[in-house]
């Protein structure tokens, strides 16, 4: 089976003109693009082959008066396919919930939207044995609420926090995080699929943290991982094609 790779652009970049560059190396089959909204149009129209992804989304359903929210409704009818959720910066700057995450996975499915939720321990957690602990919460908030008679798919994205390349690098523990994170993903995503098992829906599970061309193999030997989150290394040309000639 073909690994999926879905960029996080995250804030980045500055301007249209780089987006759609970025869109034109991005658009191979298997790649999902998850611009800032305003790229979503110039990205849209720059992919042929690959899917159209958005980086967040609000809970309610329908319109109504939630100034800088954009429902899933709304990201459905513009074209969008996928939508990153509970990514630890929404945890981390906006306080997000694991009752919100829930809540927007729910409402993203009903949209008919593929829901890409993220879920990982920060570093003091991995050190102190708490991972399992940490994620069992994160995913369980998640499959509870998951709306009953929806048939969609879901995407899991295990993102230990620690292994992501920005917090990566400010702790100093970049070769670590490269090191380090396939094999505690693989195990993870074991365990997560135990506590998926009685829900019997169809879960997908990928890997997001410090992904990049030189850890790519060593990843993709793994054979829980069915695809990959990636941040810093989809914002780089060379980068970019260089992982998605590794995973075709
Ligand atoms: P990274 O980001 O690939 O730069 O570590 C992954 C993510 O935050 O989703």
């Amino acid at each position: 089976m073909k690994k999926l790779l879905i960029a996080n652009w995250k804030m980045n970049p500055k301007t249209e003109t780089e987006a759609e560059e970025m869109a034109q190396y991005s658009d191979k089959d298997g790649v999902i693009v998850c611009p800032p909204f305003p790229f979503l149009p110039i990205v849209k129209g720059a992919l042929n082959k690959a899917d159209l992804g958005a980086q967040d989304l609000f809970w309610e359903k329908d319109g109504g008066p939630f100034t800088g929210e954009v429902s899933g409704e709304e990201l459905k009818g513009f074209g969008v396919k996928y939508v990153i959720i509970g990514h630890s910066d929404r945890r981390k700057y906006f306080n997000e919930t694991d009752e919100e995450v829930a809540k927007k996975t729910a409402t993203a499915m009903r949209a008919g939207l593929v829901p890409v939720v993220c879920v990982g321990e920060s570093r003091q957690e991995h050190d102190a044995g708490k991972a399992k602990e940490v994620v069992k919460k994160q995913f369980e908030f998640v499959l509870g609420a998951l709306p009953v008679g929806v048939n969609g798919e879901l995407i899991m994205s295990y993102e230990p926090v620690w292994a992501i390349s920005s917090n990566a690098a400010e702790a100093g523990l970049v070769a670590e995080a490269v090191a380090e994170a396939p094999m505690v993903a693989s195990k993870m995503i074991k365990f997560m699929k135990t506590l998926a098992e009685p829900y019997g829906i169809n879960i997908k599970y990928i890997y997001g943290g410090s992904a990049n061309n030189e850890n790519i193999k060593m990843l993709l030997a793994q054979d829980e991982i069915e695809g990959f989150l990636v941040g810093g290394a989809s914002l780089i040309k060379e980068e970019f094609e260089k992982m998605i000639i590794a995973v075709s």
